[in-house]
């Protein structure tokens, strides 16, 4: 099946080579004016400017007329609790009325709230209730995403979790991949005895999932009351061992040392990053890895946004994720995420759009077929509305632009 797009106003983010965009390298957007784009079986095949489209539409079975709107690569969302039992709309209520996220959390509520729910539902209804979420987001333009376990926090859980997330990954017309999580809270039972946690984790948990091959990658919440850094080095060393890249909830509400435990272990994404320092700053931008920031989840807990600036100035690589999830971000709508990074961290539209395609996709270890407009990548893409320019997109935000949405060269 051959398909040709004709009358693309700017075809964006054209690039011949993969490279993580750190620092001013954030800026540079290639844009293709007045463009075509050819798709073979779901995959990208060529582009090339209108004026030089030769006479070869006839060998296409089918030609696909722009008409003005903006072609961009789908966002590549590498943060998100897709998969939960429940939402948590009464602890959000409560903290209008004053109480902190610390505060809920100590007394059984956040993710210890959705860890009961979660554990009391099966399989298949936590697949019947992901599916639709998963399918909200797509029509939003999100071409490929991220999941994690991380409200099961038993042996059992953990593992229903990240089943439920391979059944997604089966059924998903676009490229999932999952993190394991069980690092993300110490249930109350072990509360006083956090050793043993840890070693339900390393013991019994990893070997599951190496064996039924869960998880592309593990994740841990590094933060006080949570898992310190000794423990992140330990738990992340112990997911290396069975081919598990780390991805760390690192630095969200304290200088946590989240970020120089993702170093040391030399992790493929520290996450969050609203609580940094100079020091952070100039570690992680001298690093290899990547500082993935979820302002929908500063925003929602009335947090001070994430440096995105001083990342940058720093020579960071930054990408930008929705972390959605019922407790911190109940929106996965990566369109918010990127408006919001202008709008409240002074991301230039280009950093943004780079921010939430290119570097995200690298940021799932999917560079090679996501992430930008590409010989050979996976022609999932989002059509615009007719747009006076680019900036029009993060500037105008809370309407919705996208006109359509191709996944694998066809609209959903
Ligand atoms: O990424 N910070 C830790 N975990 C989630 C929130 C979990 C929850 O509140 O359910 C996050 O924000
Ligand atoms: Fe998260």
């Amino acid at each position: 099946m051959k398909q040709l797009i004709t009358n693309i106003h700017q075809l964006v983010n054209v690039r011949s080579e993969n490279k993580l965009l750190k620092g001013t390298a954030l800026a540079q957007l290639p844009v293709m004016d007045q463009a075509w784009l050819a798709i073979e079986n779901g995959l990208i095949l060529d582009y090339g400017a209108m004026s030089a489209l030769n006479q070869l539409q006839d060998s296409f079975d089918q030609t696909i007329d722009a008409a003005g709107a903006s072609v961009l690569p789908s966002w590549c969302d590498s943060h998100t609790h897709l998969v939960f039992a429940a939402s948590r709309e009464s602890e959000f209520v409560e903290k209008l009325k004053g109480m902190s996220y610390a505060d809920i959390a100590a007394k059984g509520g956040g993710i210890l709230n959705s860890a009961r729910k979660l554990q009391a539902c099966s399989e298949e209804e936590l697949f019947q209730l992901a599916l639709p979420r998963l399918q909200e987001w797509m029509q939003l333009g999100t071409g490929a995403m991220e999941i994690k376990s991380g409200y099961g926090l038993t042996v059992d859980a953990e593992l229903k979790m990240l089943r439920v997330i391979k059944r997604l990954k089966a059924v998903s017309p676009i490229p999932i991949k999952a993190s394991f999580l069980g690092a993300h809270t110490y249930p109350l039972e072990y509360r006083d005895n956090h050793e043993a946690y840890i070693q339900l984790i390393i013991e019994e948990m990893l070997p599951v999932i190496a064996q039924e091959g869960l998880a592309d990658f593990i994740d841990v919440f590094c933060e006080d009351g949570f898992f310190n850094k000794a423990e992140t080095i330990r738990i992340c060393q112990a997911g290396a061992a069975i081919g598990l890249k780390a991805k760390i909830h690192a630095n969200q509400l304290s200088l946590s040392g989240g970020v120089e435990a993702g170093i040391a272990v030399n992790a493929l994404s520290v996450d969050h990053l609203e609580t940094m320092d100079e020091t952070t700053i100039a570690a992680l931008a001298a690093s290899n890895t990547i500082g993935t920031l979820l302002p929908t989840a500063a925003y929602f807990l009335r947090m001070g946004y994430q440096p995105a600036r001083a990342l940058i100035n720093a020579g960071a690589a930054i990408a930008l994720a929705s972390d959605y999830n019922p407790g911190s971000s109940p929106s996965g709508n990566m369109n918010t995420v990127v408006s919001m990074a202008c709008i409240q961290m002074k991301m230039l539209p280009e950093e943004a759009i780079n921010a939430a395609t290119i570097n995200g996709a690298f940021a799932m270890e999917l560079e090679s077929e996501m992430g930008s407009i590409c010989k050979g990548k996976r022609a999932n893409l989002i059509f615009t509305q007719p747009l006076s320019s680019l900036a029009y997109l993060p500037y105008s935000f809370g309407s919705n632009l996208i006109e359509k949405v191709m996944v694998s060269g066809k609209f959903i």
